[in-house]
Formats: structure tokens, sequence, C-alpha cells
């Protein structure tokens, strides 16, 4: 019963301070007098013990991008308006760190294999998202959460029909675990994205189509450095079944320093609204390359003005789907999450159903063990006092 108590409480205390590890606050729009409501660039403020994170969620110029400047405390942005846009991002210092991703781009592919994951080899079509427009269709600014939610129409080039892509950032200032799944975790230091492709038409001319995602990385380390990939196995899928894998996208700064910036989750994707281990695909991720910041973009104004001539641009796609699924069309439906973070990224803690199941998985072999051994030492003292009882008698 000692060890079970021990392990209990070493878990525990990993696991209970849920306290807000930052204070955050929001803004829409920051210093802008003339922006209508379809402007969306979302200022989230977070300050720490001992750092500030500014993180701007940026619709303006069409690429959806979440940028993250890493400052000391006590330091302040300020951002220039040209009408719509943002001209300018003035920090009080130069951030120690920043980093930011971005998904410049949709490519529906005619995956003629029935491989699931893109090929570079397979008919492929760009839609380049530099030109959506975007609309709020929910936003939240209080102190306990930073949320925008909104959604744009991709037309189909070649034809009038179109789907819509949605998009939801959030960021809940504790550690924790997502309510939704893949249940990610969340942190004080992270944003969760969510993008969801609907009711997409595919090319004409396509009859495989499958939709993939092609997302910019950025980051202050130096361009000759590269992005890294890892897969962690994770210990259990209580949180999300049958998934045990867990995929980080790290800096060179994390990497080399164990603190800078990473995006984390599940080789996971859903093709109904409704998630659930049904309705769950697989996400394919591909390799990254080296690209540059697309010329009219958030991005670009913001590195430009922060200066450093060495900034690494990496890009990566993820596909989504497996043999005999029946495309995008069968559900006419892609759904994917991930969280974009600084720090170290989070693991996962067990859960009080885990450690019961894990203590008692070890003490019952234990007990077992232990009344083995008494059972055989009682009746060996038995046996030996019966025959020296035995050797009594006959003598
Ligand atoms: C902007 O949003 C507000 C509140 O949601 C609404 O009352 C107003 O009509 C909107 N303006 C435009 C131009 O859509
Ligand atoms: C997608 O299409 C389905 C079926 O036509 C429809 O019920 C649903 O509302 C559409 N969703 C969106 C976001 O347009
Ligand atoms: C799609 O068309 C190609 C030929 O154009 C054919 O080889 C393939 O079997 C078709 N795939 C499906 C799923 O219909
Ligand atoms: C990077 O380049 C390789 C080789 O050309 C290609 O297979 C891969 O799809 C590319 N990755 C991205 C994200 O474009
Ligand atoms: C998906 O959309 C295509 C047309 O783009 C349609 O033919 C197909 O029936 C739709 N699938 C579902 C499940 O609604
Ligand atoms: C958040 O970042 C700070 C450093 O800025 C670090 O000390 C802290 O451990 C991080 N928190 C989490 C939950 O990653």
């Amino acid at each position: 019963m000692q060890l079970n108590t021990l392990i209990v409480i070493v878990l525990l205390s990993g696991t209970i301070t849920v306290a807000q590890e930052r204070k955050i606050s929001s803004k829409v729009n920051p210093g802008c007098k003339t922006c209508t409501n379809d402007t969306i660039l979302m200022y989230v403020r977070c300050d720490g013990a001992s750092d500030t994170i500014h993180q701007i969620w940026d619709f303006t110029r069409s690429i959806p991008t979440v940028i993250f400047a890493v400052t000391k405390l006590k330091s302040s942005l300020d951002i220039v308006w040209d009408g719509n846009n943002p001209t300018g991002f003035y920090m009080s210092e130069t951030p120690l760190y920043s980093f930011a991703t971005a998904l410049d781009k949709i490519y529906e592919y005619n995956d003629l294999k029935d491989n699931g994951h893109f090929d570079p080899n397979l008919p492929h079509h760009i839609h380049n998202l530099d030109h959506m427009m975007w609309h709020v269709k929910e936003i939240s600014t209080t102190e306990k959460e930073a949320m925008v939610r909104v959604y744009g129409t991709l037309n189909n080039d070649r034809s009038e029909e179109h789907g819509t892509v949605a998009i939801k950032l959030d960021l809940i200032p504790f550690k924790d675990y997502a309510v939704e799944l893949p249940h990610l975790i969340h942190t004080a230091n992270s944003t969760q994205f969510d993008v969801s492709l609907v009711n997409l038409t595919s090319t004409p001319g396509y009859n495989a189509s499958r939709f993939a995602l092609h997302l910019l990385l950025v980051s202050t380390d130096s361009a000759t450095e590269t992005m890294r990939y890892t897969m962690r196995k994770s210990l259990d899928d209580e949180h999300t079944p049958g998934v045990f894998e867990v995929i980080e996208i790290k800096t060179p700064a994390l990497h080399n320093y164990a603190i800078g910036g990473y995006l984390q989750f599940r080789p996971v994707g859903y093709v109904q609204a409704e998630r659930g281990v049904a309705s769950s695909t697989i996400a394919h991720v591909s390799y990254f390359n080296r690209t540059s910041l697309p010329v009219r973009s958030t991005m670009k104004t913001f590195y430009d003005e922060f200066g450093r001539a060495n900034l690494l641009v990496q890009d990566m796609m993820v596909s989504f789907g497996e043999g005999g699924d029946g495309y995008y069309a069968q559900h006419n439906y892609t759904a994917w999450s991930f969280a974009v973070g600084y720090g170290s990224p989070p693991t996962d803690s067990f859960s009080w159903y885990v450690v019961l199941i894990i203590s008692g998985g070890l003490l019952l072999p234990v007990l077992l063990a232990v009344s083995g051994m008494v059972y055989v030492l009682v009746r060996r003292h038995r046996q030996r006092y019966n025959s020296r009882a035995m050797f009594a008698n006959e003598d």
C-alpha cells in the first residue's frame, strides 16, 4: 500500500499546479481607427513572472498567421495602420525571440494511387490564400480566454462553386487538456489552431481529390539551421483513443537550448464535425523545405521592422486520409488541430484513473507474490513442526 500511495503522491505533485500561469489581455485591431468589421488582427499580451509573450493573430492580409514575440516584462507593441492594413509593428525593445506560423496555401491533389498522403508527382492544384476574405463568427477577449473564430469562402477557380475554410485560434492561460478531440494540451505559452475544410469542390477532371495544408514556419534562428521533427510515443491513449504518437516540430532554439518555439499535434485529422474515433483519419507530415516569406504578408511587415537579416523560413505540408477511405468527397470535410507554443512542449501527466490502474497493476503481483511466499513459509514451518513432533514421538 505504501508503494501505491507514494506513486500517487509523486505523480499528483506534477499535475495539481493548475494556477493561471500568465495574465492575458487581448485587443482587436489595436490603434486602428478606420478598421471595418472584417478587419481581423487580434493582439494578445501574456505577462508571466519573468517575460511577456506578445501574440499577433492576423487575417488582414488574408494569410492566417500567428506570430509570437518574447520580450522582457514591461515592453509594449504599437501597430501603425494604413486603412485596414497594419504597415508597421513597433516594439519598445527588440524581442528576445520570435517565431511564427502561417497557413498560406491549400493544395488539392488527385490521389490516383490512393495512398492518402500528398506526393508532388500527383496532379495538384494550389489554392493560394492570399486573396481570401475572412469574416468573424465569434470572438472572446476576456482575461480567461482569448479566442477568435473566422471563416472564409474558397472559390474553385474553374467553377462557380465554393466551400468554406473555418479557423479557430484559442488561448486559455493554464495547463490542461483541450475539451475537444484530440485533446491537445494547452498552456499559458501556447495557442491552439483549428482548421476545417468544409464542402470544398474538386477541380474538374480530378476523381480522387484530397486537400493538404501548406504551413510556413519562421523563427529568429540562423537561416542555416533547420526546424526539427520529433515523434514521441505517448504513454497512454487515454486522451486520444487509438493514437499513441505526439508529433513536435521544434525551432532550433528549442532543440539546442531547450527553450524556443514549437508546433505540437497528434497525427490525426477528422472527417466529420463530430470528432470521434470513427470519424478520425491519418494526418501525414512532409519534410521541411527552405522558402521565403510571402512578399505581401504581415509576417514580412513584422520581420522587416524587426531588422533581422537572419531568419529561418521553412515550409511543410500536412495531408489527410488513408487508402480506401473514399477520398475527401466521402464526407466533404477535413479538420485538424495543432498547438503553437513557446517554452518546451508540454508532456502528458497521468490522470487518477491511469494512476489507479497502473498502481493496481503493480500492487496485485506484489500481493500475490507476498501471499504465495507467506503460504509456502507457513507450510514449511508446519511441516517442520509436524516432522519434529513425529521424531519426538518416535524418540
Ligand atoms: C459590425 O458589427 C456590429 C455588431 O456585430 C453590427 O451592429 C454592425 O452592423 C456591423 N457593421 C457592418 C458594416 O457590418
Ligand atoms: C456543407 O454541405 C452540407 C450538405 O450539403 C450542408 O448541410 C452544410 O451546411 C454545408 N456546410 C457548410 C459550412 O457550408
Ligand atoms: C480516376 O481516373 C483514373 C483515370 O483517369 C483511373 O485510373 C482511376 O481508377 C480513377 N479513380 C477512381 C477512384 O475512380
Ligand atoms: C520539399 O521538397 C521535396 C522534394 O522536391 C518534396 O518532395 C516535398 O513535398 C517538399 N515539401 C514541401 C513542404 O513543399
Ligand atoms: C461531396 O460533394 C460532392 C460534390 O462536390 C458530392 O458529389 C458528394 O455527394 C458530396 N458528398 C457528401 C457525403 O455529401
Ligand atoms: C512558459 O514559458 C516560461 C518561460 O518564458 C517557462 O518558464 C514556463 O515553464 C513555460 N510554461 C509552460 C507551461 O510551458
